[in-house]
């Protein structure tokens, strides 16, 4: 068993890592909360495997659990989601000695994050990640929220709504890796690779050396890429939880991967976006001289080599791109914060002039490669 333990303002939390752990989970959650009342929140991908497996030992460890399946769609994950976990809170009788479990994905996880920081004004909250991409990535460091509709551009606002509610506990068991379609392993292996264009090298190199099989979906020798990337995201939570410094880091990929997530007819998972988004932003890196072409070029291969997208499937006008961008919350006064691959990790920049951005755009369009 891997233990991390993550300082956070609303109490230090513990990340568990271990195969074979969901039906083991009754005493670490009742050493987080002594309620033994919860809304357990599940993706329905996985009300009747790893819910399951969660529900069934929790109850009979003395547990009143209110099950709550979720849809786990990008466009359901808005205000409605969490106003039917508060329903599910209310008709349970869920108070502020209990608590809110999540078993499933980002979208589940995020959602039921955000239910638990405003329920009765904050309650606690389990994280139980099962894809790769909430394993190392969404489950940690407590961002919460939902896509909200932003009528001038008739597309959802990505994660606008939500707030920072840090989890009481995470439980990462790769076992549950086992049902998970192989195009979302991929877009966890997005979230990785990030973390090890930011801040690890050795991370590079065990993704280069695993990726024929993890890109395959063979997930034997997926434990250490985990514990090394969460490793990553723990430290930059624990420096800058309110995302004011260095988080902002973790954004890598993510202002360009927004402005396309939302396009249907690009039909890309948000790992795959993400993959988009790194290469317009290695790409904008090297216009300005912040990496070698060369390092533009091992970002890309990186990315290709785990088997995800690196250029757009269509044509999409850059004007309207640059559009979507300006809407990313992370913009400040108008302008873009974008972050980009700079030396041997990442830096924040505000003053990337749009001619550059637009240039960035230009490098993914799929007549560019
Ligand atoms: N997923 C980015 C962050 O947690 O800040």
């Amino acid at each position: 068993m891997t233990c991390m333990q993550v300082a956070a303002s609303r109490g230090p939390y513990d990340i568990v890592i271990e195969r074979d752990l969901l039906g083991r989970c009754g005493p670490m959650i009742a050493a987080v909360n002594s309620g033994r009342r919860a809304v357990l929140v599940e993706d329905e991908a996985v009300s009747a495997t790893h819910a399951e497996v969660v529900a069934a030992h929790l109850q009979s460890q003395g547990w009143t659990l209110s099950r709550h399946p979720l849809r786990a769609e990008e466009h359901l994950k808005q205000m409605a989601a969490v106003e039917g976990i508060w329903a599910a809170a209310a008709a349970a009788g869920v108070d502020r000695g209990d608590l809110i479990i999540a078993v499933g994905g980002g979208i589940v996880g995020d959602v039921a994050g955000f239910a638990a920081a405003t329920w009765l004004r904050g309650i606690d909250v389990v994280q139980v990640p099962t894809t790769l991409l909430s394993m190392v990535d969404a489950s940690i460091g407590g961002k919460t929220g939902v896509n909200v509709p932003l009528a001038d551009v008739g597309q959802l606002g990505k994660n606008m709504a939500g707030a920072f509610w840090s989890p009481n506990l995470v439980l990462v068991d790769a076992d549950a890796l086992g049902t998970l379609p192989v195009r979302e392993v991929r877009s966890g292996l997005a979230e990785c690779a990030k973390h090890a264009v930011i801040g690890d090298r050795a991370l590079e190199s065990l993704l280069l050396s695993e990726a024929e099989a993890l890109a395959a979906g063979r997930l034997d020798g997926v434990d250490p890429v985990i514990e090394q990337a969460i490793a990553v995201k723990r430290a930059v939570v624990q420096q800058d939880e309110r995302e004011s410094g260095a988080r902002m880091l973790l954004n890598l990929g993510h202002t360009f991967g927004h402005a396309i997530e939302p396009i249907e007819s690009l039909d890309l998972t948000h790992g795959e976006a993400v993959s988009i988004g790194m290469v317009a932003a290695s790409a904008c890196a090297a216009g300005l001289n912040l990496i070698t072409r060369e390092r533009e070029a091992s970002i890309r291969t990186l990315l290709a080599s785990l088997g995800l997208p690196v250029c757009l499937q269509h044509t999409v006008p850059v004007d309207h791109l640059l559009a979507a961008m300006r809407h990313d919350k992370k913009a400040v006064a108008g302008q873009l914060r974008l972050v980009l691959p700079s030396g041997d990790g990442a830096v924040v920049r505000d003053d990337v002039p749009m001619e550059r951005v637009a240039s960035a755009w230009h490098a993914v369009q799929p007549d560019a490669v």
